[in-house]
């Protein structure tokens, strides 16, 4: 196995590097920021439980909270910008099965205590008072909570969602919950590191038993060849208004491959059936299962094609604990259950206990779109491959040491007797 480092093999290693200082984070990378009232400082901006249920005691002695550290001051910060709510709410595939998962699971919601990790406008918290909740607690360390709090009072719900303007890892809940929401998925779902906010949420206050929307989380990955966005990045180089700038293509290539690239891939891409990298029980699912997570992988090409890497992308599923007596039976799936993109054979498949009941949201390349894209780690170079050439090898993810926001992906390939790895780093 060669590692990285070297262009003269296609790939090239990257070293994680300290940031220079405060950066945007998760799916407000490219916006600009408004000013943010620090986390760390307290409930000072939002509404606290104590000002509406009185004294409030916590329900048992909880371990110390990890430390809110200046990266995740940034990384609040970027979510009071209005334009990521604005995007995400604008995202109907997102949003609509959020509120269908909601009423499809009322009968756990109507009369029931319910916490939003993460609440942000409020939108969910809404939709859960809607469903007839008895008290929502709407979660939120960024400045957000404070307009969360104004729409909750124009909405007429102040007397049924508290408004905590904290760290779900900080606030006090003084009573045990039935119902967790939490839209907390990244790009490549574990970017942002958000599902560990929501583990700590379920150990704190959920009552056994009790319902976590979504109940399970899967992150595929399949080869894909993308030879148009090759060529526009790259080949473009080659003859500039009939000057020969193909000096520049080896800096292109780093420029546009260094860093795993989000953006929109359709089914044709895909070289092959994805595998599964992880899946996830957000019932059982432990926090240490996150710190690194690592799949082997064994694909066969379908076609001859040029492969410029690897195309990831997740779904999740909203189904009640499998052992309870309410189950649904009328559920349906936004994919249909059966994305042309899930993997319908054995091996890494994804364990379903009965598809047909699961509503599903799909972030693969034949579902409809949505801001999470698919996220590709591209080659430097293309590799060819032919029909049913076996592509193998793994891929581990782990949170980067320095900001555990960050993701470190580390590939390793092996095809037609040639092995490489590449090191990338999604900041
Ligand atoms: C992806 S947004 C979802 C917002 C909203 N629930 C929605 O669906 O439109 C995630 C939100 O979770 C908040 N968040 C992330 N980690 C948190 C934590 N540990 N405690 C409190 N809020 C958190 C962020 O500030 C952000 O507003």
């Amino acid at each position: 196995m060669q590692s990285g480092g070297d262009y003269s093999n296609g790939f090239h290693g990257e070293v994680e590097k300290q940031l220079p200082g405060l950066s945007s984070f998760g799916r407000a990378k490219r916006r600009s920021r408004g000013v943010a009232h620090d986390p760390r400082g307290g409930l000072t901006n939002g509404v606290r439980v104590s000002d509406q249920l009185g004294e409030q005691k916590p329900l048992e002695t909880q371990k110390s909270p990890p430390p809110c550290t200046d990266f995740d001051v940034a990384y609040f910060h970027s979510y009071a910008h209005v334009g990521i709510h604005e995007e995400m709410i604008k995202d109907r595939a997102r949003t609509e099965t959020y509120k269908e998962a909601i009423m499809q699971h009322q009968s756990f919601i109507q009369g029931k205590v319910v916490v939003d990790v993460g609440c942000g406008t409020g939108i969910l918290s809404i939709f859960c008072a809607q469903a007839g909740a008895k008290r929502v607690y709407a979660v939120d360390a960024s400045d957000i909570a404070v307009q969360a709090n104004e729409v909750v009072k124009a909405n007429g719900l102040s007397d049924k969602v508290i408004v905590l303007h904290g760290r779900v890892e900080d606030v006090e809940i003084d009573e045990e919950v039935d119902v967790i929401i939490s839209e907390w998925m990244g790009y490549m779902l574990l970017y942002e590191s958000m599902l560990g906010s929501v583990i700590t949420a379920r150990d704190r206050w959920l009552k056994p038993g009790g319902l976590i929307l979504p109940s399970h989380a899967t992150l595929y990955m399949a080869p894909v060849s993308h030879p148009d966005r090759y060529s526009h990045s790259i080949d473009f180089w080659r003859n500039v208004y009939g000057i020969d700038m193909s000096a520049m293509m080896q800096l292109a290539k780093q420029c546009a491959f260094e860093e795993p690239s989000v953006e929109s891939i359709s089914g044709e891409n895909v070289l092959t059936w994805p595998e599964v990298v992880k899946h996830i029980d957000c019932q059982t699912v432990k926090i240490q299962e996150l710190d690194s997570v690592t799949a082997r992988y064994k694909f066969k090409s379908m076609m001859r094609a040029p492969m410029h890497g690897f195309g990831f992308w997740f779904d999740v599923e909203f189904s009640e604990p499998a052992s309870s007596p309410a189950k649904t039976t009328s559920a349906t799936s936004v994919d249909g259950g059966s994305s042309s993109m899930s993997p319908s054979r054995e091996g890494n498949q994804k364990k379903r206990s009965n598809p047909s009941d699961a509503l599903v949201l799909s972030t693969s390349p034949e579902a409809p779109p949505t801001h999470w894209q698919q996220t590709i780690v591209y080659f430097y170079d293309p590799i060819d491959v032919e029909q049913d050439q076996v592509i193998e090898g793994s891929v581990t993810l782990s949170q980067s040491k320095e900001n555990r926001r960050f993701m470190n992906i580390h590939l390793e390939y092996s095809s037609a007797g040639r092995s490489f790895v590449k090191e990338s780093v999604m900041r």
